[in-house]
């Protein structure tokens, strides 16, 4: 949906190891979290990570092309060499990591939960099995509630809504199909804001954000963490921060 950068290093014909750089890569991104990624109303591909890879890039001369991918799906989409990489605010958890590889960490975040301005749900409801949960499909928060509250036999099962993204399940709280949603903070306040919505209360699993990569491609995950190292020293990191209002 859009690309940055300009032309580097010659593709090697037939290579397909991964241990030498290409000259262009395509990034998986998710469509709808914003701030980190998502797509405008023109296509676009927008965001601090697509922003961050644009810059690391161009610095460094690759060309790269950015591609929406359900969530759930993504992790195959990369094995499948459909994708190159997953830079879309992808927590870096121990079952990912026997899939694909992971770059240095470059943001973290927790779990928040919300609910309707004219709801009494508390988080001790959450907590405790009570409420219809929402969130998205694959993602950490639908991990966490699966390991703390089904497989505890706190929470039936079907009190989990899954959804493709995190703006449906936001639509569905707001027209009061489901009690709560709990999702990454930065990316659930960003998708409430305006709404008639509350956080009321949050779980903190201090989770770190990578770009996920095949596991033979180590010469796109050693240029990415040199990218991320040099995005982190130059003064534009602090001016993408403020651009998606992360500080
Ligand atoms: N950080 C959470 C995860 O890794 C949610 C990420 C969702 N990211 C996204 N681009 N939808 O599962």
């Amino acid at each position: 949906v859009a690309s940055a950068g300009c032309t580097g290093t010659a593709e090697k014909p037939g290579d397909v190891s991964g241990a030498e750089l290409k000259s262009s890569y395509i990034v998986g991104i998710d469509g709808a979290y914003p701030p980190y990624s998502y797509v405008d109303k023109d296509g676009s591909a927008q965001g601090f990570d697509v922003d961050s890879m644009k810059w690391i890039a161009a610095k460094k001369g690759i060309n790269v092309t950015f591609t929406a991918v359900d969530w759930d799906a993504i992790i195959p989409t990369l094995q499948a060499g459909k994708i190159d990489m997953v830079y879309a605010g992808m927590t870096i958890t121990p079952e990912r990591q026997e899939a694909v590889n992971f770059s240095d960490p470059y943001w973290t975040i927790n779990q928040d939960v919300v609910a309707r301005n004219d709801s009494n749900v508390t988080l001790d409801d959450v907590l405790a099995g009570k409420a219809i949960l929402g969130t998205q499909r694959g993602c950490t928060a639908a991990i966490w509630i699966e390991e703390n509250l089904i497989d505890t036999g706190k929470m039936p099962k079907a009190n989990l809504k899954l959804y493709a993204d995190t703006p449906a399940a936001v639509s569905d709280l707001g027209i009061g199909r489901i009690d709560a949603v709990m999702y990454d903070d930065v990316s659930l306040n960003d998708i409430v804001k305006g709404k008639p919505m509350k956080t009321i209360g949050f779980v903190e699993t201090k989770e770190q954000f990578g770009v996920a990569i095949r596991k033979d491609d180590t010469a796109l995950l050693a240029f990415m963490n040199e990218g991320l190292a040099e995005l982190q020293a130059d003064p534009y990191w602090e001016e993408l921060k403020e651009k998606h209002n992360l500080n």
